[in-house]
């Protein structure tokens, strides 16, 4: 591992100046989540420095947003995943529209948080969405316009049991994502999310995503690679090589069983100069 070379002058209290240098252990770009990225991006942090991750719009954070270079040369704790909203295979709601009309239930699942949608007023009214993939509903996110609100958010079974991930009553002062995270141990095999009106007002959604685990799902493998780096997600990781390197013939891990990665030799070869190139 490279070492930088940091000098530092202090002074004793006989009044003579010494001056030290101390080797400062350098960390290599950190491995990233798909869907996201971390800064500043530097080509080489010394220990001390401190990186945050984030993830694209629509997309949610899940694990630590920051890390630090350890004086090991590694950075502490795990890469975080970024989770992709999941897809609602249909849609629908209460409401005397037309399915065609403003009152469409897809503007909740049309990722443009501008468009609304509106049940029919009363409550018991409510918006559904089935999964297109049933799993362990862990978040459900709403943005909602400001107005005065009062629903409750529950995920469906697939026996059509309903477990509540809690409510919001009041006004919403500002536009912003809602966040209801849904309680273990009812939240496996969920098929679907419901949103009941609970008072007398039209329920207006302006976007509704689910966050759902399929499983197997495994976290961070920590694998070292020279020159390269691995983008994660919870299902696979693929590396990623530095400019003027080529990735290795096995270039991808993928969980097989929940927190187990098949391993496999992944390295990043320099590239050779290549007779009868076009490249100059
Ligand atoms: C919405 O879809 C669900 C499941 O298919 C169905 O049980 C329910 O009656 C539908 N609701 C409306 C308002 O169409
Ligand atoms: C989970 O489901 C069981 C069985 O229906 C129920 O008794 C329990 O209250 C539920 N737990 C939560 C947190 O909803």
């Amino acid at each position: 591992m490279a070492m930088l070379l940091l000098t530092s002058a202090f002074a004793c209290l006989s009044g003579i100046a010494v001056s030290s240098t101390i080797e400062l252990p350098e960390c290599e770009p950190p491995d990233f989540p798909q869907w996201g990225g971390y800064g500043p991006r530097q080509d080489f942090y010394v220990a001390g420095d401190v990186i945050h991750y984030y993830c694209d719009t629509d997309t949610y954070i899940g694990g630590n947003f920051y890390r630090r270079c350890e004086d090991t040369g590694d950075w502490i704790g795990d890469t975080p995943v970024c989770d992709q909203p999941s897809r609602f295979s249909v849609v629908n709601q209460t409401t005397t529209a037309d399915p065609d009309d403003e009152n469409d239930a897809n503007k909740a699942v049309d990722a443009l948080r501008g468009t609304c949608t509106s049940t029919q007023e009363g409550p018991g009214n409510y918006w559904m969405g089935i999964l297109e993939t049933p799993g362990l509903l862990f978040r459900v996110m709403i943005f909602l316009p400001k107005v005065n609100v009062a629903y409750e958010v529950r995920m469906i079974k697939q026996n059509g049991d309903e477990y509540s991930c809690g409510s919001k009553v009041g006004f919403v002062d500002h536009l912003n994502w809602e966040f209801h995270n849904c309680p273990e141990p009812n939240n496996t095999d969920v098929i679907g999310v419901k949103i009941i009106s609970l008072n007398s007002t039209p329920l207006q959604l302006c976007e509704v995503v689910a966050n759902t685990l399929t499983f197997p799902t495994c976290v961070d493998p920590h694998v070292r690679i020279e020159n390269g780096r691995l983008q994660l997600n919870r299902k696979s990781a693929s590396l990623v090589c530095d400019a003027g390197f080529t990735r290795s013939p096995a270039n991808r891990l993928e969980c097989i069983r929940t927190g187990v990665w098949n391993r496999k030799s992944l390295y990043c070869i320099e590239r050779q100069w290549e007779v009868g190139s076009n490249d100059p």
